[in-house]
């Protein structure tokens, strides 16, 4: 008895090895068997989106060539011919949105400029979950960022006045600009309508930076220098209000479900946007003012004799370059909501 008393604890413990590894072996088993399933499908989706992205192409083509044909023979049509025509054109011009929405769920080569930065790497997100969370994530991006500057450009106004910290705050500048340009590049990729402008806006804001550190530290450096600083500090206050009103949107849109969906919901959404707007855009257009400023600032010191230095015009010139697009651009955005609001309350009268 006492031998046995002695190797039932022993047994058990072998069993509970035993066991312990059958599970084990068990679960390997399953791994493996979802591993093999994932890679499958994984293979599965790639033959899809191949024949998805062939198929769009075709079609695209063959939309083309019909296009032509009806022009060329849209000449010798009679009435009722004319009529079927235009409703055939109408449907035509639908189907490019249709496709630009399936693409932004289908991987496609890169621009120059995200081949240039980051090569030939698959950069569209599979799910509107990703693509909110990506959008997402460049928002909160931009508020940190905004925020460290802000505290930045406060301390350099009223407490330190060394170029070399300027110029830490330039590079940063430059930095920040550089990383927005690859991340908004990725968005448009995954179908955002940013529009064209606002990415160039900061392609010239990374110039503008790069040139602003490289000016040397003189007489017109320094008659220059607190008015760039005060700039940059409204810039950063101005960016934290876009970021809140811009976040409000993301949400707002996906709460509403379907995004870019004109329906009676809404309406609620852009109530809510036009306060959101009309609260804003005084402080934009005053910070486009003061670039106009800043630019004729510059322009006025670059005509002063003892101005050698070229970042003074070049400086000139990129100020007044955003001032004319980021002032006609919004102009344009601002027009084009009214325009759509009016025509939402005329669907729903
Ligand atoms: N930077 C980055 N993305 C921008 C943008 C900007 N300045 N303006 C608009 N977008 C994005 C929106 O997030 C939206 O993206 P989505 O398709 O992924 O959802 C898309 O572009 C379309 O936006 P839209 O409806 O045209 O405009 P909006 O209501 O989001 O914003 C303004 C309108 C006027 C508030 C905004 O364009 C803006 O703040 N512009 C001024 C910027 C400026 O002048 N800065 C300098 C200040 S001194």
């Amino acid at each position: 008895t006492n031998k046995m008393s002695q190797s039932l604890p022993a047994i058990l413990e072998e069993w509970k090895c035993l066991y312990f590894v059958e599970k084990c072996y068990v679960l390997q088993l399953v791994i493996q068997d979802t591993y093999k399933i994932y890679v499958q499908k994984l293979d599965e989706i790639s033959k899809l989106q191949s024949s998805c992205s062939a198929s769009i192409s075709n079609q695209r083509r063959r939309l083309k060539e019909m296009t032509q044909s009806i022009k060329r023979c849209s000449n010798e049509l009679t009435a009722e011919e004319a009529k079927s025509i235009e409703e055939i054109n109408g449907k035509i011009k639908t189907r490019p949105n249709l496709f630009l929405e399936m693409e932004s769920f289908l991987p496609k080569k890169n621009g120059i400029y995200l081949n240039l930065v980051l090569g030939s790497v698959n950069v569209t997100l599979l799910s509107k979950q990703a693509k909110f969370a990506y959008k997402d994530e460049y928002e909160k991006f931009k508020l940190c960022l905004t925020v460290i500057l802000l505290v930045f450009s406060f301390i350099c106004y009223f407490f330190i006045n060394f170029r070399f910290v300027d110029a830490i705050l330039n590079f940063l500048l430059v930095w920040y600009y550089c990383t927005l340009t690859i991340r908004e590049s990725v968005l448009i990729t995954n179908g955002s309508r940013i529009k064209g402008w606002w990415v160039f806006h900061h392609y010239i804001s990374t110039f503008l930076s790069g040139v602003m550190l490289t000016w040397p530290d003189g007489h017109l450096y320094k008659v220059f220098r607190n008015q760039f600083i005060a700039y940059s500090l409204y810039q950063s206050f101005v960016q934290c209000l876009q970021c809140y009103y811009q976040s409000g949107c993301l949400y707002r849109l996906r709460a509403l479900g379907e995004r870019h969906n004109m329906d009676l919901t809404m309406e609620g959404f852009q109530s809510w946007m036009w306060r959101g707007l009309t609260f804003l855009l005084p402080f934009l257009f005053f910070g486009h003012f003061w670039q106009l400023f800043n630019s004729l600032s510059l322009f006025g010191m670059a005509k002063l004799p003892d101005c050698k230095e070229w970042q003074v015009l070049a400086c000139g010139l990129c100020f007044l370059i955003l001032f004319t697009g980021n002032f006609f651009t919004t102009v344009a955005v601002v027009r084009h909501k009214i325009k759509s609001k009016n025509e939402t309350k005329a669907k729903n009268q």
